[in-house]
């Protein structure tokens, strides 16, 4: 996976640091063209010392040449003495390239979606569902065998949530504050990459993530050889029909928002159900952006599209404190941060 110790430039201070991170995305992948020029440069390998193909600078047009240097230096990644090799900052490229290609990718799959069916974004998101393409690229129904194609199908979007959350996991994991906590269910924890984060920095923890068959199976895959995966487990299931398994706590992060509140409702019933009274449960969750008015770079850009996708979905942290309390769970409290969006999390205790 990543190489978080590789030399980090100003604009990265610290590396790990989920909230700089998304800041040098968003500001890489601002516009459009620029994000189109650097996925191009990555398929061309302008970037670092191995060019793939440096040829395929040479063979664009004299004017696209001139747009692309000119682009590029000014983000940072180019220099008209050492193009392709220096900038000064490829190194934090570098060290986030593997987080800037997802976004990218998602970011390039979605945007015909934009074009298409801009006005279905701002709808209760039901002919989105039917229509966009963002929806085939997060099919969880191929997740529920967990055979070769079924995990060849998981593992794109797979990889996606799993970078964002290695970006997410270590600024959220402090926030839930479970120190004495033995055991806790991440359901719909993903390839464990939330769990790696929490077992990190709850040093006597354990974690159980409750995934769909294949997303359990590329999981494994993925803490295997990690030290702390020897206090994880993995058990496949499916919230709308198994248990959720028993524990001291229940996180739903990024879960709840996929579903209508009636099942949101079942899913929370579920996690209370196999808590102790005292057990606690935490929902984390984006809130829906809302681009505060500001100068050009904070206006909203190609990049907030990956957010902007989910408009129709994000519910206000109140309607959540509903759900919890129809299900006969108190909340202890709402926290709100920020990462590449507005988010918050709730922690609420079964009485
Ligand atoms: C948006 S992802 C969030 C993943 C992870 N918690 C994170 O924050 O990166 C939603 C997760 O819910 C899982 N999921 C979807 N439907 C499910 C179901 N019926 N039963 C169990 N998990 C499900 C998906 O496989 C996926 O891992």
């Amino acid at each position: 996976m990543m190489e978080r110790s590789a030399p980090l430039s100003d604009d990265l201070s610290r590396p790990g640091d989920g909230r700089a991170a998304f800041e040098f995305l968003d500001d890489l992948l601002h516009s459009e063209i620029d994000a189109r020029l650097i996925a191009l440069g990555i398929r061309y390998g302008w970037f670092g010392p191995q060019q793939a193909e440096p040829r395929a600078f040479e063979q664009l047009s004299p004017n696209a040449r001139r747009l692309a240097a000119t682009r590029l230096a000014a983000l940072g990644l180019w220099t008209a003495e050492r193009p392709g090799v220096a900038g000064p900052r490829l190194p934090a490229f570098a060290a986030l390239r593997e987080l800037i290609e997802a976004r990218l990718w998602f970011l390039l799959e979605i945007a015909p979606d934009f074009s298409s069916f801009f006005e279905l974004f701002l709808g209760d998101g039901g002919p989105l569902v039917q229509r966009a393409k963002l929806f085939r690229l997060f099919d969880y129904s191929a997740a529920l065998q967990d055979d070769v194609d079924a995990q060849h199908r998981t593992s794109r979007w797979l990889r996606y949530t799993t970078l964002l959350t290695e970006f997410e996991g270590p600024d959220i994991a402090p926030r839930l504050g479970i120190e004495g906590v033995a055991r806790l269910v991440d359901a719909g924890g993903n390839s464990g990459a939330f769990g790696l984060a929490l077992l990190q920095h709850y040093p006597a923890l354990s974690v159980e993530v409750f995934d769909l068959p294949a997303v359990c199976a590329l999981g494994r895959k993925y803490v295997e050889g990690k030290p702390e995966s020897r206090r994880m487990m993995f058990t496949a299931g499916d919230l709308r029909a198994s248990r959720i398994p028993a524990a001291d706590a229940v996180c739903f992060k990024s879960v709840l928002h996929d579903w209508p509140p009636d099942m949101a409702l079942m899913f929370i019933t579920k996690a209370a159900d196999s808590m102790p009274s005292g057990g606690r449960l935490f929902i984390v969750e984006r809130e829906a952006p809302d681009f505060p008015p500001g100068p050009s770079q904070e206006k909203p850009g190609f990049s907030q599209l990956a957010n902007f996708a989910f408009l129709p979905f994000y519910r206000a942290a109140e309607a959540y404190v509903l759900l919890l309390e129809e299900a006969g769970l108190r909340t202890r409290r709402v926290e709100r941060f920020a990462l590449d969006g507005p988010f918050f999390l709730i922690e609420a205790e079964k009485t």
